[in-house]
């Protein structure tokens, strides 16, 4: 139910996710660079949202924003009707470049943050197997990082944010730098575990087809400063069968919102 009686601004219900007018500024004076103006976007528990847009547009921004490691030059951010005011182990962060300690083997990489919060050596080894089998690295588990390939490096980044258990995924182009074929079979994995769990999940990407593909919704920014151009529901996320997803990206409905994304992206360009 919508309630304003503690004077918080009107949240319905299903709102989880919450940026309230946000406004970012970098610096001042003649280097001052806006990068966020006036956002405002809400997104109830469970869902899949992608955001997509030109480079510098302030995806990044945005994401940092919510993840609490920078604070709005105006407006809000909130979760759950509670404004952000710095990090919390409510949100996992993969960034675009795999942040991995190398002095730890990749089990040691996985039980990181579990150790940290006190979690049982009894417990934590669980949960390091059951992630690492998910992902495909349990064979791995005793290697470093520099023995492993991009695309195992980032599946481990996900396992890192994911073994706290985050209630809000925050994904920053994380198949960016991935072949083809890896980014695909990363789709999938990223999907089921959104599946299995009704995580929130906020991933930003260069790719319009993956955004189309996984989202539940997709966001579309403007150039500089960043403003939210259009907010377009998909219907792919939440569909009945996971299938082949060539099958999926080839139907003639996901043609057609991946070219109105597209084209909504190059109008604002203005090219
Ligand atoms: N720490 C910073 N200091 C100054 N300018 C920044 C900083 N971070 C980002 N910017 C600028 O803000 C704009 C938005 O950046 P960013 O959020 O990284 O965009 P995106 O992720 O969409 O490429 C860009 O013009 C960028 O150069
Ligand atoms: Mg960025």
């Amino acid at each position: 139910m919508p309630d304003a009686s503690d004077g918080r601004r009107l949240v319905t219900s299903d709102t989880f996710v919450s940026f309230a007018d946000v406004s970012v500024t970098y610096g001042s004076g003649a280097g001052r660079v806006p990068a966020l103006e006036n956002i405002s976007l809400d997104f109830a528990a469970g869902d899949f949202v992608c955001v997509v847009g030109p480079s510098g547009c302030g995806k990044t921004t945005l994401m940092q924003a919510l993840a609490g490691f920078l604070k709005p030059s105006t407006g809000t951010v909130s979760i759950d009707g509670r404004p952000v005011d710095g990090p919390g182990v409510d949100r996992g962060v993969v960034f675009q470049q795999p942040a991995l300690f190398p002095w730890l083997t990749v089990a040691g990489n996985a039980g990181f943050g579990p150790m940290l919060r006190g979690e049982s050596r009894r417990d934590r080894a669980g949960t390091v197997e059951d992630h690492l089998r998910m992902v495909g690295l349990w064979d791995f588990r005793d290697r470093y990082p520099y023995e492993l390939s991009g695309g195992m490096q980032q599946r481990l980044a996900i396992v890192r944010a994911l073994v706290n258990k985050p209630k809000i995924l925050l994904m920053d182009e994380p198949f960016g730098a991935l072949d083809a074929l890896t980014r695909e079979k990363m789709q999938e994995e990223l999907h089921a575990v959104w599946r299995r769990t009704g995580m929130t999940v906020l991933l930003i990407t260069h790719s319009v087809e993956e955004a189309v593909y996984l989202g539940t919704d997709v966001v579309v920014m403007s150039p500089r400063p960043g403003r939210i151009i259009e907010r377009i529901a998909a219907p792919f996320a939440r569909r009945e069968s996971a299938g082949c997803s060539r099958d999926t990206k080839s139907l003639p409905a996901f043609v057609a919102l991946r070219e109105r994304v597209l084209s909504l992206i190059w109008q604002t360009a203005g090219t």
